[in-house]
């Protein structure tokens, strides 16, 4: 199966975005919407409008990433927003985390859980065969354009071990460009995310294909 690109429209110019999602249309299957609250992570990205919007001028699978607290709070708004696959922070819904995968599913959306560089695969190793996608994070989330952390891609195998899902996404997202993916590719992984390497190429199909 050919990997699964994502572009993060974290790099795109929030002005231009229509034009910046019509460069990668063409090339991929899937866009990366980075949604952050300010607490769970230092940042402040985009919200429901946008994804909204962005529904309107695309059919491209929409692959939305909550670093936020409390996710269960705002899943009926993304779901409705047209967001096609969910994915929550692990370490946001701890407490919650097996009726925030049902939420997500009882909308009728692909649910996608994530962890962050310091936290344990095995902590996770419950809700693997319940999810559609395991998002693994390469950098700390909060910001585009960090540099790729190679420890945290040994945490594919171990994954992929613990599934029982033999269709289990296991998507990457930090500092991936055609080097590092090929290390995660390697590792097992399916879908990566990508954002400053795509976004910053003078010629963004080429950074796509070499991705694949
Ligand atoms: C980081 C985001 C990523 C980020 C990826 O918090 O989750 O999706 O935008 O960007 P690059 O590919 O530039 O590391
Ligand atoms: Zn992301």
């Amino acid at each position: 199966m050919e990997t699964i690109i994502s572009p993060s429209i974290l790099s795109c110019d929030f002005a231009n975005l229509m034009n910046d999602i019509k460069k990668v249309e063409p090339y991929v299957p899937w866009l990366h919407i980075d949604v952050m609250d300010g607490h769970f992570v230092p940042n402040i990205s985009i919200g429901v409008p946008v994804v909204k919007s962005v529904r309107k001028i695309t059919d491209l699978f929409l692959d939305t990433h909550l670093m936020i607290e409390n996710p269960d709070k705002y899943i009926e708004a993304f779901c409705a927003s047209g967001s096609d696959l969910i994915t929550f922070h692990y370490e946001a819904s701890k407490s919650n985390t097996l009726k925030t995968i049902e939420k997500i599913k009882s909308l009728g959306k692909k649910a996608g859980i994530s962890i962050k560089p310091k936290t344990d695969p095995k902590e996770i190793k419950d809700f693997i065969n319940l999810v559609d996608l395991v998002l693994i994070m390469t950098v700390e989330p909060g910001f585009g354009g960090q540099k790729f952390m190679n420890d945290c891609a040994l945490k594919i195998p171990i994954i992929k071990n613990y599934s029982k899902n033999p269709d289990l996404i296991i998507q990457i997202d930090g500092g991936i460009n055609n080097e590092t993916g090929k290390i995660c590719k390697n590792l097992g992984a399916n879908a990566l995310v990508s954002g400053n390497y795509i976004y910053s190429s003078q010629n963004p199909k080429e950074a796509i294909e070499s991705l694949k």
